[in-house]
């Protein structure tokens, strides 16, 4: 497949045209933001690994039933993935208090949740990715009644496959965030899912290892990426 021209250029990837309508190519790039891009900086090394990572994880989830947009890696940082309308929904996932949840209720980070909490974020830089409920997303029209339902039960399927796969490789799924798009009138799990977009804890330890590092100026942020490869690939 031939890389035409870029389409898009976000805080952490570039997005190609192909010489074929159906197909994009996904270039990760090591630039890092956080806290809507007031922060920014550059984590050496991650594109590669969050494309490597990204890859294992899609491959996991097509296995186990979750249709997704991934077809192949390409390179060390690019991956070819089907073309999809993004709905602007971000799908947010947790197993355990930590981050923004943790600030908004006024819980204790590292609190497991009695059940797996779901919240919907409209996906909107200039916004600042407020969080909404479905009633906002349905008057809004970003999905429809149906899509919603698979959403949320395709976000929970993933959460169960991810978590599983994760806990023999010494790794807790402490929460993640997902993106989905629409191709023929089905429903593709989009995106990625690295450590950009999951906080991943050590089992043993409760170290992090994922984008809180470089959030929360932890040091030893490369590595981290690294660790999570090492044990995904091993
Ligand atoms: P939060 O606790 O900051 O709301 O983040 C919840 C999860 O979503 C965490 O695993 C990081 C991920 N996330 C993103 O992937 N992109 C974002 O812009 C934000 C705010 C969070
Ligand atoms: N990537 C997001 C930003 O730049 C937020 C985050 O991951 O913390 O705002």
């Amino acid at each position: 497949m031939e890389k035409r021209q870029m389409i898009y250029e976000g805080k952490a990837k570039k997005v190609y045209q192909t010489d074929n309508p159906d197909f994009l190519i996904i270039e990760y790039k090591d630039d890092a933001t956080a806290f809507d891009g007031k922060k920014r900086g550059v984590i050496m090394n991650k594109g590669i690994l969050n494309n490597k990572i990204s890859a294992i994880f899609f491959e996991l989830l097509e296995k186990n039933g979750i249709q997704t947009h991934f077809v192949k890696l390409l390179s060390e940082r690019e991956m070819l993935v089907r073309s999809v309308k993004i709905i602007p929904i971000e799908v947010i996932v947790r197993n355990i208090v930590a981050g923004s949840l943790s600030k908004r209720l006024g819980l204790n980070e590292g609190t497991p949740l009695k059940r797996t909490v779901l919240e919907f974020c409209y996906k909107s830089d200039e916004l600042g990715d407020p969080m909404i409920n479905n009633y906002h997303a349905l008057a809004m029209e970003l999905a429809s009644e149906e899509e919603i339902k698979e959403i949320e039960q395709m976000a929970l399927r993933t959460n169960e496959i991810l978590k599983d796969f994760l806990r023999t490789k010494n790794i807790v799924l402490v929460d993640f965030k997902l993106e989905f798009g629409r191709v023929d009138s089905q429903i593709l799990l989009a995106d990625e899912i690295s450590p950009d977009t999951c906080r991943f804890w050590d089992s043993s330890t409760n170290e992090k290892l994922d984008k809180d590092r470089f959030r929360r100026d932890l040091g030893k942020v490369e590595e981290a990426y690294w660790e999570i490869y090492r044990r995904l690939s091993s």
